[in-house]
């Protein structure tokens, strides 16, 4: 990963742009130490880790696709899933995200040239956080995620992308995840780049089969679903024969 200038939010110096393998640019977060994206590309990273699965399944939900991206970001997610939306349907997208400076920023983020397509979109969302027209419908919410999925429902696809446990606790918790399957439709799913024990015993235990991606053009993730689904099956009550169960919970107790 290429790290290029430093980007300066008022007085403050928060991120560090990032070149990625695929020449698509990120962002490094100096408040968690962690990047948007990974090394492998942020446009293909978010294709393929969420925004396919979303394509591929856009039959099994209903003409309007409600999805729940956790958290908005630099907003790929939402922005390569209006890319791709999918013929005939239209595309529900809420979204939390605490540092609202940042998508206000957005409007001036080196994206790649396949967005220059919906800059209108991007423009507008970087403005007011919210976008809407017959076929799209984008909510950006200044909010505590914990907070923000209660007030959802019948959601179709969690992209679950949030930092990484280590310094993003909060969004990987049992109790978290919970409150996800709470709030998802029937045929409902979770897609993430996590394959970390502790956010997989969580789903299980939740009453999800784990699945993983199909493609080999990215490291695989999780896909997490209440109903069986046509990706290949992780037999994690096999693997619970050789490692121990664990979840990160709100509180320890
Ligand atoms: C890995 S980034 C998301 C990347 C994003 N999907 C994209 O395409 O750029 C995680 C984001 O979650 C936000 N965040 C972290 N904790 C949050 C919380 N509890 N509620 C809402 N947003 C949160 C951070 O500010 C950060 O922008």
């Amino acid at each position: 990963m290429e790290s290029r200038k430093r980007e300066r939010i008022g007085d403050m110096e928060k991120y560090i742009e990032v070149k990625t393998k695929d020449n698509t640019y990120t962002l490094k977060s100096l408040e968690y130490n962690e990047c948007y994206h990974s090394s492998e590309g942020a446009l293909k990273e978010t294709y393929y880790k969420h925004v396919c699965i979303m394509k591929e399944m856009a039959d099994d939900f209903g003409e309007e696709i409600r999805i729940l991206d956790i958290c908005f970001g630099l907003g790929y997610n939402t922005f390569v899933s209006i890319l791709n939306r999918p013929k005939n349907k239209k595309l529900k997208i809420y979204s939390p995200e605490l540092d609202v400076e940042l998508i206000k920023s957005l409007k001036n983020f080196k994206y790649p040239k396949e967005f220059e397509k919906i800059k209108h979109i991007i423009e507008k969302i970087s403005k007011d956080l919210y976008y809407e027209d017959d076929l799209i419908y984008v909510e950006v919410a200044n909010q505590n995620a914990r907070e923000y999925i209660k007030k959802l429902k019948n959601i179709d696809i969690v992209y679950q992308d949030a930092f990484s446990p280590k310094v993003n606790k909060e969004l990987w918790t049992l109790e978290y995840f919970k409150d996800i399957k709470k709030i998802l439709s029937r045929k409902g799913i979770i897609t993430t780049y996590s394959v970390a024990t502790p956010v997989r015993c969580a789903l299980y235990k939740l009453g999800f089969n784990l699945y993983t991606h199909k493609s080999d053009l990215i490291r695989k993730g999780t896909i997490a679903s209440l109903k069986e689904i046509n990706y290949p099956k992780i037999d994690f009550e096999e693997k619970l024969k050789r490692i121990k169960c664990y979840c990160y919970y709100d509180k320890k107790g």
